[in-house]
C-alpha cells in the first residue's frame, strides 16, 4: 500500500504521515527533508539556491548524513529548499530514489506514506491512497510559530505568516509539480482538528480503501 499525502508547510502532514506510518506499519519518506538536503549541502559550500548546475548535482550525489543533520530544519533551509525545488533537473534528480522507496520500502515494510507536495500528482500517481492536507493561513502560522518557540528561535507571528505565505506562493505556482491535490485526493482540512481528531479521519480514509 502506498499512501501519498500533499499539502501546504504547517498543514500537519508530516505529523499525520508519521502516525499513519505506525499505525499501519509502513515505512515513512518526508521528501521535503530531500530539497532540504540540496539546500544544506549547497549553503555549508557557499552557494545560493539559485545556482541551478550545483543544486541538479548536489541532487544526484545527495548526501544522506545531511538528511540527519539538525540545520536540516531551520528556516533558512527550508526557504533555500523552496528556491531549489522549482529546479526541473532537481526534482528529475530526486524522482528515482522516491519512487523506489515507495515501491520496495526498506526494511521489507509492505507499503509506504510519502509526505511532500507533488506525492499523488508526480512521484506516486498509482498510490492506493492520496490525502491533501490543509489548513488556513493563521492556523498554519500559529502552529509553525510554536514549533520554532520550542526549538528556542525568535521570531513572531506575523514574520511566520509572511515566510509561509511565500512559500506556498513558490511551491503552487512553479511550472515544473507545483503543489495542488491529485484529482483523486481526498481533501482534509485541519484547520478545526486537533491532531487526534485528524489522525482519527485520516484513519478511516486508509480503512475505506482496505
Ligand atoms: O515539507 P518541507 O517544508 O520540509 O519542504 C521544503 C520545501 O521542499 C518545500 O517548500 C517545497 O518547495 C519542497 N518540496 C517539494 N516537493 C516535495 C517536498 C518538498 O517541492 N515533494
Amino acid at each position: 500500500m502506498i499512501i501519498a499525502m500533499d499539502g501546504p508547510a504547517a498543514s500537519g502532514k508530516g505529523t499525520l504521515g508519521r502516525k499513519l506510518a505506525e499505525k499501519f506499519d509502513l515505512a515513512y519518506l518526508d521528501t521535503g527533508a530531500l530539497y532540504r538536503a540540496v539546500g544544506l549541502s549547497l549553503k555549508r559550500a557557499g552557494h545560493g539556491p539559485e545556482d541551478a548546475d550545483r543544486a541538479a548535482h548536489a541532487a544526484k550525489t545527495l548526501d544522506s548524513d545531511l538528511l540527519n543533520d539538525p540545520e536540516l530544519r531551520s528556516e533558512q533551509v527550508g526557504h533555500m529548499a523552496s528556491i531549489i525545488a522549482a529546479n526541473p533537473v532537481v526534482r528529475a534528480n530526486l524522482l528515482a530514489f522516491q519512487r523506489d522507496f515507495a515501491h520496495q520500502p526498506p526494511s521489507g515494510k509492505a507499503g509506504a506514506v510519502l509526505d511532500g507536495r507533488d506525492i499523488g500528482t508526480v512521484v506516486c500517481p498509482d498510490a492506493h491512497v492520496k490525502l491533501y492536507v490543509s489548513a488556513s493561513d493563521p492556523v498554519r502560522a500559529r502552529r509553525r510559530l510554536h514549533e520554532l518557540q520550542a526549538k528556542g528561535v525568535a521570531t513572531d507571528y506575523e514574520t511566520v505568516l509572511a515566510d509561509l505565505l511565500e512559500r506556498d506562493r513558490r511551491d503552487s505556482q512553479r511550472a515544473t509539480a507545483p503543489l495542488k491535490p491529485a484529482q483523486d485526493a481526498v481533501l482534509l482540512d485541519t484547520t478545526e482538528l486537533d491532531i487526534e481528531s485528524a489522525f482519527e479521519r485520516a484513519c478511516q480514509i486508509v480503512d475505506q480503501w482496505q
